[in-house]
C-alpha cells in the first residue's frame, strides 16, 4: 500500500509509551479542529486523560509522523461486546498538515485494520457542518456507507481476505523499518 504523503512523512501504528506524543498532537489542534474531532469543545485536561486512556485500551492507533512528531492520528476502537463487531473511528490532522492527503491515508489504513479485525460497522461521529470530513468520507464511498444527514455516520467494511491481511503486515513492516532508520538518523545527528 503506497500513500502519497508530504515529504519525510510516514504512517505507522503507535507504540506503547507514545501516549505523550499523541496527547501533544491533540493539544496542538486549533479550536475548530478540536471541536470537530471531539464533537464539541473539550478542555486540555480532558485531552490529557483521553490520550492516556486511548493508548491503554484495545485500540488500533495509526499516527502520521514527521521529524519524530505526530501530526495526524486515526483511532479505531471496538464498541460494545462481541459478536457485534462494531467499532468507532476518529481522525485528527493538525491544521498545517491538512489538505495534503494525510487524512485520506489515515482513513485508508484504518479501514484496512477494521476489515482485518472483522468489524462490519464503523461509526464515525461527525458534526453536521464538518464538510471536510464529509468530503473525505465520500472518497471512500465504495467501502463506506455514510449518512450525512445525521451526526453519526455508519460505514460498512468488507470481509478480510489473505491479501488484505498481507497488506496490513507489509504496511506495518515497512513503517517499522522506516521508523528505525529515522531513529538512527536522529541519534546520529544528536
Ligand atoms: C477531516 C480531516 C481529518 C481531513 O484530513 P486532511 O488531511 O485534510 O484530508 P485530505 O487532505 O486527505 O483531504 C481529504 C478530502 O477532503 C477534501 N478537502 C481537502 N481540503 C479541503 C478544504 N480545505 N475544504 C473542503 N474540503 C477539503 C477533499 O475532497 C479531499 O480529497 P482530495 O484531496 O482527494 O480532493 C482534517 O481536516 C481534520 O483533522 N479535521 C479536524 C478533526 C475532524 O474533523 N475529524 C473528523 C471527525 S472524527
Amino acid at each position: 500500500m503506497h500513500d502519497l504523503l508530504p515529504d519525510g512523512g510516514t504512517i505507522r501504528k503507535l507504540w506503547i509509551g507514545e501516549s505523550d506524543k499523541y496527547r501533544d498532537h491533540l493539544l496542538r489542534l486549533d479550536a475548530a479542529s478540536r471541536r470537530n474531532r471531539f464533537g464539541g469543545g473539550v478542555s486540555d485536561d480532558f485531552i490529557r486523560n483521553y490520550a492516556d486512556l486511548t493508548i491503554s485500551l484495545e485500540a488500533v492507533v495509526h499516527g502520521f509522523f514527521i521529524d519524530g512528531q505526530i501530526r495526524g492520528v486515526a483511532e479505531l476502537r471496538p464498541l460494545g461486546t462481541r459478536p457485534e463487531r462494531q467499532a468507532e473511528a476518529a481522525i485528527s490532522v493538525e491544521q498545517s498538515w491538512q489538505s495534503h492527503g494525510v487524512g485520506s491515508a489515515l482513513l485508508r489504513r484504518t479501514l484496512l485494520a477494521a476489515r482485518n479485525r472483522g468489524y462490519r460497522h464503523l461509526h464515525m461521529a461527525c458534526l453536521a457542518d464538518n464538510r471536510r470530513m464529509q468530503q473525505l468520507a465520500r472518497k471512500f464511498d465504495a467501502e463506506l456507507l455514510f449518512d450525512f444527514g445525521s451526526v453519526v455516520g455508519e460505514v460498512e467494511s468488507s470481509r478480510p481476505n489473505p491479501l488484505s491481511v498481507m497488506q496490513e503486515v507489509m504496511a506495518d513492516s515497512h513503517a517499522f523499518a522506516t521508523a528505525m532508520l529515522d531513529l538512527q538518523t536522529r541519534l546520529l545527528r544528536a
